[in-house]
This record gives structure tokens, sequence and C-alpha cells, in this order.
């Protein structure tokens, strides 16, 4: 049973099956394509909206290091990845990667958690999107009905139309093909980018030094009350739990940790990539480092603006504008916002279907989800059925501790794609790759290091809202994805072959 469960797929299998006409993805990306890829995807909810939540209630103007500490953290899960997916080039991300290193369980423990992490993270930006959009209707002097425009209406009932709408029109956007979304993607990645600078620069000149005073503040104790929602290390060490001071600032890290999801998306991209093994690397780092400098430069300016305690929770970028007599800026960067935060919902998107696409074709759910579509050459099954789930999601759920799921489920998805890079580099050493980790295995192990260390962070009920949504992950192999896959068959028909002595027809 258990040499069942950590099969592997070969490398070079993953590669043929993206060879197979009915089941192929077209190649059309290059390294630029996804560098834009990253930042539009990089850049969004996390420093348009969690700057100003985390730097009011956790730390202060160190939200900056808060930036640097998920930085750190991602840049090390990064030179993992970039790895693997040079190695690996085939749609699915940390699922295909840990499909050919660790075996099919833990293949499937990371798709379906990645599922979780696209799923969530598209509903999260759809709401934040909406919130924007919204701010702009006001300003026009529309409002949109209670019951339409969030999810308390008047009478307790409430959905979120614009959040579903989106997610509907993106959706049709990606069943009719990659190209389209590429080109769209660099326009509105243009605007976004454009925005931060105007923050950045413009911001600059209306610092006050005072507001750096504390830089770090004190640690103040939290109030007993749900010791749920408290970070689980400060549970298990049966600390007074605390916000501000050095812990501040990890806890802070674990949640603006939220505003570099995206660059692990990029690999999911490999398989439509015209050369993977030298632009996805590129591709991934150069995201990355793009996007933590702009957001260490975009929270230093923006605490400077405006005293920590001061700032606003919904839209801090627009509203420093706003509080130090600029509302002209406070509007173009509520525009450009909601523009920037249509691709991160897009991309978002787009990663989920290819995880699913890629679980299908191995059989782990039902391969008629695997078929891409004859003309557009997309895989419009998952597509629509994802997309029309998230819709309704995004139109009733609330996102601020759906934030906090889609962050430990990502660093879940690191942590794995960490461990993996030391396996497959002792199993199979002979794999060209064109970009390797370096000094491994300490790098893997700091990335492992660094991943736990932010989910321990993470308040203690999304340790127990992950656990229930894994638990369920594991009925539904075991009940169908085991029994079914791709893999497995062929490896029993390879033995019946063996016994018969004639070969299998579909081989
Ligand atoms: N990193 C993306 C954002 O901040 C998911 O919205």
């Amino acid at each position: 049973m258990s040499s069942t469960l950590f099969r592997t797929k070969k490398v070079e299998q993953s590669i043929l099956d993206t060879e197979e006409p009915e089941h192929a993805l077209k190649k059309s990306l290059s390294a630029l394509d996804l560098t834009v890829f990253g930042v539009g995807v990089i850049i969004g909810t996390g420093i348009f909206v969690l700057t100003g939540t985390v730097a009011k209630n956790n730390a202060g103007p160190a939200v900056a290091l808060a930036f640097v500490a998920a930085g750190v953290a991602c840049a090390l899960a990064a030179l993992c990845y970039a790895e693997f997916a040079s190695t690996v080039p085939v749609a699915g991300s940390a699922y295909t990667f840990s499909y050919a290193s660790l075996g099919e369980l833990p293949a499937w423990t990371i798709g379906w958690d990645l599922v979780l992490e696209f799923a969530l993270g598209t509903a999260v930006v759809a709401v934040g999107w909406s919130g924007y959009i919204q701010s702009l209707l006001d300003n026009a002097g529309w409002n949109m009905p209670a019951a339409l425009g969030s999810r308390e209406g008047a009478d307790g009932f409430g959905f979120d139309i614009l959040a579903a709408v989106l997610v509907l029109a993106l959706t049709v956007i990606l069943v009719i093909g990659m190209k389209l979304s590429a080109r769209v993607t660099q326009v509105v990645v243009a605007v976004k980018v454009t925005v931060v600078l105007v923050v950045i620069i413009a911001g600059a000149f209306l610092i006050k030094g005072s507001n750096y005073d504390p830089f770090v503040p004190k640690a103040q104790e939290v109030p007993a009350g749900d010791s749920l929602q408290s970070p689980l290390i400060q549970l298990m060490f049966g600390w007074a739990p605390s916000n501000f001071g050095v812990m501040g600032i990890f806890t802070a890290a674990s949640v603006v940790f939220f505003a570099f999801i995206g660059f692990d998306v990029v690999a999911t991209a490999a398989e439509e990539t015209r050369n993977p093994q030298r632009d996805m690397p590129r591709g991934i780092l150069g995201s990355l480092l793009i996007c933590t400098t702009l957001y260490v430069l975009v929270s230093i300016v923006v605490t400077g603006m405006q005293h920590y305690s001061e700032l606003s929770v919904d839209a801090p970028l627009a509203d420093a504008f706003k509080a130090t007599g600029h509302p002209w800026y406070a509007g173009f960067i509520s525009f450009g916002a909601a523009v920037g935060l249509t691709t991160v919902c897009m991309i978002l998107l787009l990663g989920q279907t290819r995880v699913f696409f890629a679980m299908s074709r191995d059989g782990l759910l039902p391969r008629f989800f695997s078929r891409v579509h004859p003309r557009f050459r997309t895989p419009h099954r998952p597509t629509i059925l994802l997309g029309v789930i998230i819709a309704v999601l995004a139109g009733f759920t609330p996102l601020t501790e759906l934030a906090a799921l889609v962050n430990i489920g990502t660093l879940f998805a690191f942590v794995v794609v960490a461990i993996g890079v030391i396996i497959l580099r002792r199993t199979r050493p002979d794999l060209p790759r064109s970009f390797r980790t370096p000094w491994v295995p300490v790098i893997p192990i700091l990335s492992v290091g660094a991943s736990l260390w932010l989910m321990l962070n993470l308040p203690a009920e999304t340790w127990i809202r992950f656990g229930i949504w894994m638990a369920a992950g594991f009925v539904v192999y075991f009940l169908y994805g085991r029994s079914h896959s791709r893999l497995g068959r062929h490896q029993e028909t390879t033995v019946d072959d063996v016994v018969e002595g004639h070969p299998h027809p579909d081989r």
C-alpha cells in the first residue's frame, strides 16, 4: 500500500503527456510575458489593502520590515521553485513537481492545497476589487443597493454582485484563450506599476519624519478574548498574546505574505512557455525582486505620510493622500488599484484551472476535465466549473479570514517544494537542470524553516480550517483518485502484460 501512495510519475512521462494533441496547451509565452504575468498577479490586495491594516494593528512603520521578512521567505522558496519549474516544465506547479519527486499522495495533497490557495485567493481579490469600484461609484454619486453591495445587506442577506460578475467575466476571457489574456495583462500591469510609482514618488514629498517615531512600537498585550484568533506560536509557548514589538513584525509578515502570492503562479504556466528551461527562473525571480522593492518603498512612504495609528484599513494608499490634502491623487490611485486587481484575479483563476487540469489529466480527478477546447486549446471545462464556484464564493464570503487560509495553504506548498528539491537531487541527479538552486540542501532547509515560521505566526483557527480542508482532500483521494490514477493503471497493466505475454493496446 505505501508503495502505491508514494508511486512517482517519471519526469519524462510528465513532459510526454503534454505532447498528446488532445491534452496539449499552446506554447506561446516568453520570459518577459512571464515577468509581466508575475508582477500582474503579485501586486494586489496585499499592498493596496493589507499594508494599512497591519501597520495599524500589528507593526506600525515597521511594516516595511514585515515586507522584508515575507520577501526573504518568498525568495528562498522562489530559488527552489525555479529549479523545479526548470526541470519539470509541465502544467501544475508544485503539484506536478511533487508528483515527480515525492509521490502520488504528497502530490495529491499539494494539488488539493493549491486549489484552496487559488480559489480563495481569487475570491479575496475579487472582493477587494468590488470595494474599490464601489468607492469610485460613491465618488460619482452612485450607490449600490446594500443587498447587492456586500455580504451583509439590510436584512442580513447580501450578495456582492460586482465581485461575482468580475469572476465570471474573467472566466470567459480565459476560455477564449491565453494569448488574449496575456495582452490584456500587459496593459493592466503597466497601469498598476504606474500607480505604485506615483505613490512612491509623489508620497516621498509628503513624508513627515515624526511619523516614524517610534519605528517599532512597543509590544502591547492583547486583551484576553477568543484565544483561537491568536498566532499559534504564542499559544504553543503560552506567551501572553501581543501586538507590535518584534513579534508584531512577524505577525504582520504572516499577513502581508499575501502580497507576494503569485510568483508561484508563474511556475504553473511552464507548459505554455516557449523555452521553460531558460525563461522560467528569469520570470519567477525577476517578478519577485521588482515587487519586493516596490512594497518596501510604498510602506515606508505611506507610514511616513500618515501616523500608523491613523491609517485607513480599506484604502490606505489613497486615503493617505486624502489626509494630506491631495484628493486628486487619491482618485487616481483608487482607479489604478481597481484596474490592477483585475489582473491579479485573472491570473489566480488561471493558476487554479491549470492545477485542476493537470490533476485531471493524471486521472486523480475525472478525465472529463482535461480535454482542451478544440478551437481555443484552453482547458475550458475546469475553467467554467471553477469560475462559477468561485463567483458564488466571492459573492457570499467575507475576506479577512479567507486571506489567512490562503497564506497557510501557500506556505505549506512552499515547504513541500523545498523538500522536493532535496529529494529529486538524490533520486534523479541525472535530470538536466537549467537552473540549480544554490547551496542545496542549505537553501531548501532555510526555506522550509522560514515558511514554517510564518505559518506558526498565523491564528490557531486558521490551522483548524486548513486541517479540515486537507482531511476532506484525503477522503476524495482514497474514494476516487487512488483507484482512477492513470499512473496506477499504467503500472497495473505493465504487470498484466508480463503475465499474459502480450502488449497492452493502449501503448
Ligand atoms: N499577491 C496578490 C495580492 O496581493 C495575491 O493581491
